[in-house]
């Protein structure tokens, strides 16, 4: 049967307050001001759902907003970029999330108010939402409390109905790591962590140690190395992709998003492992010659015409 969508992604959804120019980091009872500040879509899987959809992939969302302004702007944006925001609920109870960030100089400092994105569970997942889609991703594991628990029936539940699966899962800001992935990982067709996240979640100490503990459970294991580029591993299979290198970044938010956006959707059309991994690396690349996470994605040309001007590459 002809799917209405390409991806559904669940995941967290919240807005970035973005304050640059900060000229003192600020201390306890004392004020510091900013010279610019940005308010915009945040959160990792909205910054991937907006970039994949940019991409020409038909993705839906299923995720949580307050009832309020942040909630009202976070889908606005998905809209702009043609994301179907249908399946997005409203919680009343619970304020939509948000992250202030301080950049300040090469550093940042931020703090997330998690609100509604925390409170989505495994019922909030229709699967009529599931059937209308051929490929599920998650992205940010430790943030959804609501979902952790339940993401092993949540992935045997859509692989049961035919679909392909992803996950990214991020960083866990309590640093507790406490997944059970021998137990998830059957169900997931990609895993995309980058190298410290692999590391810490496998309690190795480097690359090849922590793709090794993984090799028993693991379908296709993709793993992020930021200026290193990426590596993939398939039974039997290693593939490295350099990174394109952009030696004027902009800001890397969003890098390993947009990363996983050029991945996925080469891998929904069952291309090679090499090809999926490039069009991973280029998108990564393409997210760092603008701000944020979603700039450099506003719509098509623009991506081919920065991957032509800035990495000489033409798709
Ligand atoms: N300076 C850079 N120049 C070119 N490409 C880059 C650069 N930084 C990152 N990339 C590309 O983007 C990919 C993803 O970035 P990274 O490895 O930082 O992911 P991540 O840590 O998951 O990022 P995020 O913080 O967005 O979750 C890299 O593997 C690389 O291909
Ligand atoms: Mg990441």
């Amino acid at each position: 049967m002809d799917k209405i969508h390409d991806v559904v992604v669940i995941g967290e959804l919240n807005v970035d307050l973005i304050l640059n120019q900060i000229d003192q980091f600020p201390e306890v009872g004392k004020e510091v001001l900013a010279g610019n500040m940005n308010l915009t879509l945040g959160s990792s899987s909205a910054i991937f759902a907006s970039n994949l959809s940019t991409l020409g992939v038909r993705t839906t969302f299923i995720g949580k907003v307050g009832n309020d302004n942040f909630g009202d702007l976070v889908i606005a944006s998905l809209k702009s970029r043609g994301v179907d925001t249908g399946n997005i609920l409203l919680n009343d109870d619970h304020q939509t999330g948000a992250t202030i960030v301080l950049n300040f100089g090469e550093d940042r400092a931020m703090v997330t108010h998690p609100g509604a994105m925390e409170h989505l569970r495994l019922e909030d997942v229709q699967e009529t939402v599931l059937t209308s889609a051929r490929h599920l991703h998650l992205s940010s594991v430790f943030l959804q409390a609501g979902l952790t628990r339940q993401l092993v029936p949540l992935f045997q539940k859509a692989k049961s109905l035919g679909l392909t699966t992803s996950i990214d899962p991020q960083w866990d800001p309590a640093e507790r790591w406490d997944i059970d992935l021998k137990a998830l990982l059957p169900h997931v067709d990609v895993f995309l962590p980058n190298t410290a996240e692999l590391m810490a979640l496998t309690k190795t100490s480097n690359l090849e140690h922590g793709i090794e503990s993984l090799k028993r459970y693991a379908n296709i294991l993709v793993v992020k190395g930021g200026r290193e580029g990426a590596w993939a591993w398939r039974k039997g299979e290693l593939v490295h992709q350099p990174a394109f290198l952009n030696e004027q970044v902009v800001d890397s938010i969003g890098a390993g998003d947009s990363f996983d956006a050029g991945f996925i959707s080469k891998y929904i059309q069952g291309k090679s492992l090499q090809e999926c991994l490039e069009f991973g690396a280029l998108s990564g690349a393409i997210n760092t010659t603008r701000p944020g996470g979603t700039t450099a994605f506003e719509n098509l040309d623009l991506v081919k015409s920065i991957a032509e001007s800035t990495f000489n590459y033409t798709f």
